[in-house]
């Protein structure tokens, strides 16, 4: 029997997972299909209900459903009860499991792609949205010495290193601008941008964050907006000398650690990234 796979968001349009999965399983030869789902608010339950059915590995769960399917689940594990969101579900004999592999992702990416591992060092955080929220989780847990979050609203900013202080890792919060963000930038070994700055038909499309002149030549610059592929911050980052790694990564790890949740052997990395930059670059990114 095939399997069923797939997405759900509102919308679901935009969602390139079908893509790079449906070319890691078919790399593999497994008989399962990945398809996107649009399901509204209203329809989640009896959605999530429905995955419990034999021959349903599982999903994964974009915007804005991520916290909406807890109630529906089993269990939940460590990681997305530490973010407050799950991102994949997995049908085991109709028990439902919810985790959470973005903040995983993002870090695997890192190690994978950089080297770079949080323990020991300093990161500084651009923007304080849902994604800085999950980025600034994930570096916590993987052993980050200490945080800046630097943000337009300086608030915003300010309840995330009250997050990141009751995780028991000293933060600072700044704007996203003067003479602060220069000094946050200088000791930084990771540079995260998780603001919407650089995203294509974005609120500042051709923005960057910071500049060339503002990044140290031995500091990672990730960010975490991956259309376009090539964006000004990933251009400043080159023009300074540093390490540069684009978004797309984070996408793609976090689907290659919800592939071997569901099914149980190591996703093909290679293929499913090359599937995903082949389907962005052909829509223009
Ligand atoms: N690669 C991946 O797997 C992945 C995963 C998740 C998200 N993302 C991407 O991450 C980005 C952020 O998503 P999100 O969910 O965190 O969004 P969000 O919750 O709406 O947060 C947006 C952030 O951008 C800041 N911002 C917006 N416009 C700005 C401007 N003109 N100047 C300076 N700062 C500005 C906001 O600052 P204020 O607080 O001042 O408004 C806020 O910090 C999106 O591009 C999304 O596609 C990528």
């Amino acid at each position: 029997m095939t399997q069923r796979l797939g997405i759900i968001g509102y919308p679901i349009g935009h969602s390139i997972s079908p893509i790079f999965q449906q070319a890691g399983l078919d790399h593999l030869g497994i008989d399962a299909t990945y398809e996107k789902w649009e399901v509204t608010p209203e329809g989640v339950g009896d959605f999530v209900a429905g995955l419990r059915a034999p021959g349903t590995l599982g999903i994964n769960i974009t915007v804005p459903h991520k916290q909406a399917v807890i109630p529906f689940l089993d269990e939940v594990d460590e990681w997305a009860t530490a973010a407050g969101a799950v991102n994949t579900i997995v049908n085991h004999d109709g028990h439902l499991t919810g985790h959470n592999t973005d903040g995983p992702g993002f870090l695997r990416a890192l190690l994978v792609e950089t080297g770079y591992d949080p323990s020991c060092t300093r990161a500084l955080i651009l923007g304080a949205g849902g994604a800085a929220r999950g980025i600034l989780l994930a570096l916590v847990r993987g052993g980050v010495d200490s945080l800046v979050i630097a943000n337009r609203t300086l608030e915003r900013a300010e309840t995330l290193a009250q997050l990141s202080s009751d995780n028991g890792v000293g933060s600072e919060a700044i704007s996203l601008s003067g003479d602060a963000l220069t000094e946050a930038a200088a000791s930084a070994n990771l540079i995260v941008n998780c603001t919407t700055m650089g995203m294509s038909h974005g609120p500042d499309e051709h923005g960057s964050p910071i500049s060339a002149a503002q990044i140290p030549a031995t500091a990672i610059v990730n960010d975490v907006v991956y259309t376009p592929l090539l964006t000004p911050i990933l251009k400043e980052a080159a023009a300074a000398g540093a390490t540069a790694l684009g978004g797309l990564h984070m996408l793609v790890y976090q689907g290659v650690l919800s592939f071997q949740m569901w099914t149980g052997v190591d996703a093909p990395v290679d293929v499913m990234l090359a599937a995903a930059t082949a389907e962005m670059t052909s829509r223009g990114a």
